[in-house]
């Protein structure tokens, strides 16, 4: 039943706008209005997202390629906890609303994000005891996917519950004080409350075969055994040019999460150089070709529902914030197309 509503939601999608596109080869200086993103992946049957803050799309530069390029959205903080309910009991969907709204006025699908993360947890949920945070803590889940239903096709529902060193559960306070089984419960509360949205637990750093990769497929593996009503993996895809996880690598790991019966999506993908060292040219054509052979395998894989990057203007991205200078995105800090944006389309047109 939720695959079909989704295959419809996809279909629906596919049929939206046409591709009508001239073939731009890597020389080809950059038009002033590229093809667009979201026909080329429609024709895919595919979904290009974006994460989004509603107070940048007052800005009309930013609204236009927002609106020009991407069928699907995701809100980059707003529907996080600590946004929504700053003080206990006092929700406040403004934000996570005006996002949803533009998206519908645009024709566009909309991820939430995320219901349950160690991060973006208001404080005063810090201080309650176990007993207390178990029923705030359902009360959450309950509410905010109660809210957005009918405006999201999918949620993040857990994200980043698998630890870096040793890729065990992550130590957070709902692993503390509600066990373990607090991924299966936010999972259960989330059907419930919105049975026709997708349901993913998302990572990063096990987007390709390895430890991480292999701790997250056994915990999906183990939830799926339990009955837990789960859809799918988000791959974040935060990656370097100068270290991006090797295609094979990653093709196989979307691979053996779609033969448990899973979909996959690239869910928060930008590509890192401010470490590479080289000309600015030499490191935009790395990008590009880290995001054209990403981003491709996404398009060849039929459980992969889609790539959301995380922003697609180097005016806006957290990763200043995290790692530094940088240029990750697929548009620069003036909104012209980079290497990266014909790397993109040239993947999603199968080229
Ligand atoms: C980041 C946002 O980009 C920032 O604006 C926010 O302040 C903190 O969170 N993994 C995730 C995302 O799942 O939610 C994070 O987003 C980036 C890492």
């Amino acid at each position: 039943m939720k695959r079909a509503v989704a295959a419809a939601l996809l279909a629906l999608v596919a049929c939206g706008s046409k591709a009508a596109s001239t073939p731009t080869s890597p020389t080809t200086p950059a038009p002033a209005d590229p093809d667009p993103l979201r026909a080329a992946a429609s024709a895919a049957g595919k979904l290009v997202g974006t994460a989004v803050q509603s107070s940048f799309l007052n800005d009309a530069r930013y609204s236009a390629v927002f609106a020009r390029h991407f069928n699907y959205v995701t809100a980059e903080y707003e529907m996080k906890w600590d946004p929504i309910e700053r003080a206990r009991g006092a929700e406040d969907f403004s934000g996570g609303d005006a996002i949803a709204s533009s998206a519908a006025a645009r024709g566009m699908q909309v991820k939430g994000h995320a219901l349950v993360w160690n991060q973006a947890v208001p404080s005063w949920v810090g201080g309650l005891s176990a007993a207390d945070l178990r029923v705030e803590f359902e009360r959450h889940i309950r509410s905010v996917a109660s809210h957005y239903r009918g405006r999201v096709i999918a949620w993040d529902v857990v994200n980043e519950a698998v630890d870096d060193v040793g890729f065990g559960l992550r130590d957070s306070m709902f692993r503390q004080k509600l066990g373990d089984r607090y991924i299966a419960d936010a999972f259960r509360i989330a059907r419930e409350a919105d049975p026709q949205a997708l349901l993913f637990y998302n990572d990063y750093g096990g987007e390709g075969l390895g430890g991480k990769s292999d701790a997250i497929y056994e915990l999906v593996k183990g939830l799926l055994a339990q009955g837990v009503p789960i859809d799918g993996v988000g791959l974040q895809m935060h990656v370097r040019a100068a270290a991006a996880p090797a295609d094979a690598s990653v093709a196989a790991n979307m691979r053996r999460l779609a033969a448990l019966g899973l979909r996959v999506n690239i869910s928060e993908m930008d590509v890192r150089v401010g470490d590479i060292g080289g000309s600015t040219a030499d490191n935009l054509e790395r990008q590009k070709t880290v995001y054209r052979s990403l981003v491709a395998l996404c398009v060849a894989e039929p459980a992969c529902h889609g790539v959301t990057f995380w922003g697609f203007t180097d005016a806006h991205s957290w990763i200043y914030n995290q790692y530094g200078p940088d240029a990750p995105l697929l548009f620069d800090a003036q909104y012209a197309p980079k290497p990266a944006f014909y790397g993109v389309l040239d993947a999603l047109m199968r080229r």
